[in-house]
């Protein structure tokens, strides 16, 4: 077994999952904004250290993925922040991309950006502690979009960064998000979604990406925030199944889910499901940002001292999460 592989496994096996909790300054801000908590450096730590040393970091988080900005910080008691998070045997991960800007060619769709200096940023983020990475591409749904253009521009720089962070020593995910904003149905992301996740496999390929020491993180088959069609949890976990099944190659070991702005029980019923049906050798887990941390951000928002009782609220969603990645899950055990 790779060595790659061995870290991409700790980091997803036991029904384990990740926190993605590498929102950049600006996103944080816009979430601290909305609990009316100033959004300074200092605040920033302590929601993030309150959550990585709840208990929840030893029984369901098997990595986290940080933000420049937390990877060098110290927590208020003095230990750095990947010291903290590998002393619960989890693993340090770090966003790498520099975000997604408008694509020349394209009116409305956009490019991830971060590859010039990559590589030697890649050298300081290891020595700093990280072990894994991540690189999000965005693809909105429309009629005319995404565009060949965005399909391919978007798969070129995932499997340039992903062969650049294999070379570092490092666990590469590749996360290509077909947004949820919009009127579509299921069955039009499930059609782009399959196009942007075949294209993104072309690529890694042809960039000779070992794909045993990678994780995939996509979005679930739903249909658009704005469309009025109802599909149940059943059907959402076939049809991300059967997306997956046809464009994922069988030697990614794992897959972890982005929550993409479905509820936290929405985001925990439909993994609960997908791990049901799930025929495929694929690990199923979660890679969430809101729907792990929504609840516990409002909570610690009214008291941002009293950590225990953020924590709480941490653990426990953790743990449905983790319960949800095993099919184990069901809606009455979320009053317990
Ligand atoms: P959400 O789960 O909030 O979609 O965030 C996951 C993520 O890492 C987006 O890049």
């Amino acid at each position: 077994m790779s060595e790659l592989n061995k870290i991409a496994l700790q980091i997803l096996s036991n029904g384990k999952g990740i926190l993605a909790a590498d929102e950049s300054t600006s996103t944080m801000t816009k979430r601290l904004d909305t609990v009316k908590v100033p959004s300074n450096e200092k605040n920033r730590l302590l929601f993030r250290q309150t959550l990585f040393s709840s208990s929840a970091m030893k029984n369901c988080i098997g990595g986290v993925i940080l933000y420049d900005e937390t990877i060098r910080q110290k927590t208020s008691f003095g230990k750095n922040i990947p010291d903290l998070i590998s002393s619960s045997g989890s693993i340090t991960g770090i966003k790498v991309d520099t975000g997604a800007k408008m694509l020349a060619g394209s009116n409305e769709e956009k490019i991830t950006e971060g590859l010039d200096g990559l590589r030697e940023r890649l050298k300081d983020y290891y020595k700093l502690g990280a072990r894994f990475t991540k690189w999000r591409g965005v693809y909105s749904i429309s009629e005319k979009y995404p565009s060949n253009l965005s399909i391919s521009a978007n798969a070129n720089a995932l499997a340039r960064y992903a062969a650049l962070v294999q070379e570092s020593g490092m666990v590469p995910i590749i996360e290509p998000e077909v947004l949820m904003e919009g009127d579509h149905s299921a069955k039009d992301c499930f059609n782009k979604t399959s196009e942007v996740i075949k294209k993104c496999y072309d690529e890694l390929e042809l960039h000779n990406v070992d794909l045993k020491g990678t994780i995939l993180k996509p979005n679930m088959i739903l249909p658009g925030k704005d469309s009025n069609e109802k599909v149940s949890n059943e059907e959402i976990a076939e049809l991300t199944l059967e997306c997956l099944k046809k464009n994922v190659p069988s030697s990614v070991p794992g897959i972890a889910f982005l929550s993409g702005g479905q509820t936290e029980v929405e985001a925990t019923a439909n993994l609960n499901q997908i791990n049901i049906k799930n025929d495929t050798n694929f690990i199923m887990t979660y890679s969430y940002g809101r729907a792990l941390q929504q609840s516990a951000l409002k909570f610690w928002s009214k008291d941002i001292n009293n950590i225990i009782g953020t924590q709480e609220i941490f653990d426990h969603r953790a743990k449905m999460c983790t319960l949800a990645s095993q099919g184990k899950w069901s809606e009455n055990l979320e009053k317990s």
